[in-house]
């Protein structure tokens, strides 16, 4: 009958043995990992020419929204004239955010930053003439913010980059391997100075889809950038040479299989700046996702998308505040902790500290009165509501004295301890989380 106790060793461990896809040892890369597991919330920038207009990033010309001399015209009205690195790391820090992602290059081709490989860049082609990524890494670096360089792999302006647009393509990589390798040393070599000159403690490279890892010298690449730095984190965009998973705004049900994942989710249904989007996700929505990812042991990378001058949307800038002061209020529920408790024993997200002797119930969609724990074996020491300290009291239904199963705990949440969001309550444990999740004495 109690042959189905689920200890905690025992999920950390089915963790262990996963991803799959991944060609890298998680063992190897957990020491490094690190920083990662404990940082949970990340932010994303887009920013490119496609701000200019205002259109998808790169894909409306390839997707042939638009031709792409009139994209490229784009580079005319690209000036960052209000750039100011300081307020976005500012913001950034505001937010609750231990690192960031930035666009270093995308799909269209446009560096970021002064490439000396060719000529297509902000700092070169563009009014700004100036260098986007290493003012940001300065400022985020001064706040203790982890840098991330996000790098397309897909070229759609490299002449000898084989696609093109969603229907042609200028040459099949197969058929001609000159004008391949030639592309290779261009990326390649854009990875090297980027390496060098920005030191991005991770790489977040993406469109590995359109060519497999030995075209693109995956192993290689990662050696590349370990050589210069061997502690880099790389995203799983790298046909399994990365270190982590990075759904893209679809919410994983159930726990990813995976050691360390991050969901990578727009604020509102897109990755640039677009002025007719204006399906903004409210506070409440943000946090909701955030919390129920790193109860499922992941990151959220929220994404904003500045204006061409450098002005982050209002909207943006609100809606990071808030999920900030969120975060203040309730941090310690969320950074340096590990994922919960699986499913069923908690209708909501949970956390765990790090020795597993404190549990955090996330409380979604303002619940107050009786809320229930299912199958806990431990004593509680004592429940408080986090960002306002008040004790709760609690009681155990149908313990059976001479039974080792649990019984029910049911928590008394009154209205007047609500968070404006969610609420979130800490409960002490007298020893290390042990749960049961048999059938209650049914075999
Ligand atoms: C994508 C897209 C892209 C976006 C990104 C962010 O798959 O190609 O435009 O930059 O991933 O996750």
């Amino acid at each position: 009958m109690l042959k189905r106790f689920l200890f905690l060793g025992a999920f950390t461990s089915i963790l262990s043995t996963a991803n799959s896809q991944s060609k890298i040892d998680p063992a190897s890369i957990k020491e490094k990992m690190q920083w990662f597991a404990d940082a949970k919330l990340g932010i994303f920038i887009h920013e490119g020419i496609y701000a200019v207009n205002g259109i998808d990033e790169s894909w409306s010309f390839h997707n042939k929204k638009i031709s792409y001399a009139d994209y490229m015209k784009q580079l005319n009205g690209f000036t960052l004239k209000n750039y100011n690195p300081e307020n976005w790391a500012d913001l950034i820090k505001e937010s609750g955010a231990r690192y960031a992602v930035i666009t270093t290059k995308h799909h269209d081709g446009v560096a970021m930053y002064d490439t000396k490989m060719d000529d297509l860049s902000i700092v070169k082609a563009t009014p700004a003439r100036r260098d986007m990524v290493k003012p940001l890494f300065d400022a985020l670096r001064k706040r203790d913010i982890k840098c991330g360089a996000y790098f397309s792999l897909i070229d759609w302006s490299f002449p000898d980059y084989p696609g093109f647009l969603k229907d042609s393509s200028r040459y099949q990589t197969e058929n001609d391997y000159q004008r391949w390798n030639k592309f290779r040393s261009f990326f390649q070599g854009q990875i090297k100075e980027i390496g060098q000159v920005f030191k991005p403690d991770l790489w977040w490279f993406d469109g590995d889809w359109e060519h497999s890892a030995e075209q693109w010298e995956s192993q290689k690449v990662r050696n590349i950038i370990l050589t210069n730095n061997k502690n880099s984190i790389i995203n799983g965009r790298l046909q399994g040479y990365g270190d982590y998973d990075t759904p893209e705004q679809n919410f994983p049900v159930s726990r990813p299989a995976f050691n360390w994942w991050e969901l990578c989710m727009t604020v509102n249904n897109n990755w640039g700046y677009q002025p007719s989007d204006k399906n903004w996700k409210t506070p409440y929505e943000i946090i909701t996702i955030f919390t129920d990812a790193i109860s499922n042991g992941g990151n959220l990378l929220l994404d904003i998308g500045p204006k061409e001058d450098g002005t982050i949307p209002e909207e943006e800038v609100k809606v990071l505040k808030e999920l900030g002061a969120w975060n203040k209020r309730n941090g310690e529920a969320v950074f340096n902790t590990i994922g919960g408790i699986p499913q069923g024993h908690f209708y909501g997200p949970t956390t765990l500290s790090k020795d597993s002797t404190t549990l955090f119930l996330f409380l979604q969609g303002n619940i107050s009165g009786n809320i229930t724990l299912k199958g806990l074996m431990n004593k509680i020491k004592d429940i408080t509501v986090l960002g306002n300290g008040a004790k709760l009291t609690h009681k155990i239904v149908g313990k059976i004295s001479w039974s080792p199963i649990p019984g029910l705990v049911y928590i008394n949440v009154p209205k007047d301890v609500q968070d404006k969001y969610v609420t979130v309550l800490k409960v002490t444990l007298e020893d290390p989380i042990k749960l049961y999740d048999g059938k209650g004495g049914l075999k």
